[in-house]
């Protein structure tokens, strides 16, 4: 792992950008992992800038994003397809079709899960993944469970992950209960994982992500036996690493 600890979530999206750009500059029609939630967001304004400045051009790059809540209409507000053209894809010059996103509305979840790995293989893999992680430290919605789940699933969020995105909805029970997600094996199989975490509340599953056993309890963990993984992360977000 190469871990850098970086003052705040300012210097953590910067140094993302950084080396999502690399990986961009390195291989222009790269595969990109995507994932949404709120520690992103810097690091997609950063992208943005990079565009912005012609540093970076999207037009070959090729994306699939990590998860989506069943039940969500894409342009539902809190759909993920509506954050990521809302965050990235609408201020660069992607091709929408060469994004790639879970599709919430199909009902049957082997069929979509079946349809999201076959999307993934066709692309070669993801050259470089996107993670954040939760509090739990989950990855994708991979929530801690008592085996590692491999491909594409359907998946009943826990109730630290509802309460924990309840602040995006109304109220706690507008927040869709199940989405699909890349499983573990999808996300070890990507070349590189660019994992980011910022803020007090994430130190705790930092900590087990680094220093702990590699347990389904702590999904995160998984990663320590990937041989390519960058963790860019604020000094809150590192406090119980690096006490
Ligand atoms: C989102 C995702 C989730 C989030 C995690 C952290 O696509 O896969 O695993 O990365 O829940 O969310 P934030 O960044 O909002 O703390």
């Amino acid at each position: 792992m190469r871990i850098y600890t970086v003052k705040d979530y300012d210097a953590m999206s910067a140094k993302a950008a950084e080396i999502i750009a690399a990986q961009m500059i390195s291989k222009p029609n790269s595969v990109l992992g995507l994932a949404t939630g709120s520690t992103p967001i810097g690091t997609y304004q950063n992208l943005i800038k990079k565009y912005n400045d012609g540093i970076i051009d999207f037009s070959e790059i090729r994306t699939a994003n990590l998860d989506e809540y069943k039940g969500l209409t894409p342009d539902h507000d809190q759909s993920y397809a509506y954050f990521m053209r809302t965050n990235l894809f609408d201020h660069v010059n992607i091709d929408m079709a060469n994004t790639n996103i879970p599709n919430g509305l199909v009902e049957d979840a082997e069929e979509e899960c079946k349809r999201y790995d076959a999307v993934i293989d066709a692309l070669g893999g993801v050259d470089l993944q996107l993670l954040g992680i939760g509090n739990n430290g989950h990855i994708g919605f991979n929530e801690p469970a008592e085996a590692f789940a491999n491909g594409t699933h359907s998946i009943k969020l826990t109730d630290n992950t509802i309460e924990a995105n309840a602040r995006f909805f109304a109220s706690k029970d507008d927040v869709p209960k199940y989405a699909y997600t890349m499983g573990i094996r999808n996300i070890m199989q990507a070349k590189a994982i660019l994992l980011v975490a910022s803020g007090e509340a994430k130190a705790d599953a930092m900590y087990k992500t680094i220093c702990g056993p590699i347990t389904p309890e702590v999904p995160a963990s998984i990663l320590q036996l990937h041989s390519n993984v960058f963790i860019v992360a604020d000094e809150a977000a590192m406090s119980k690493v690096n006490k």
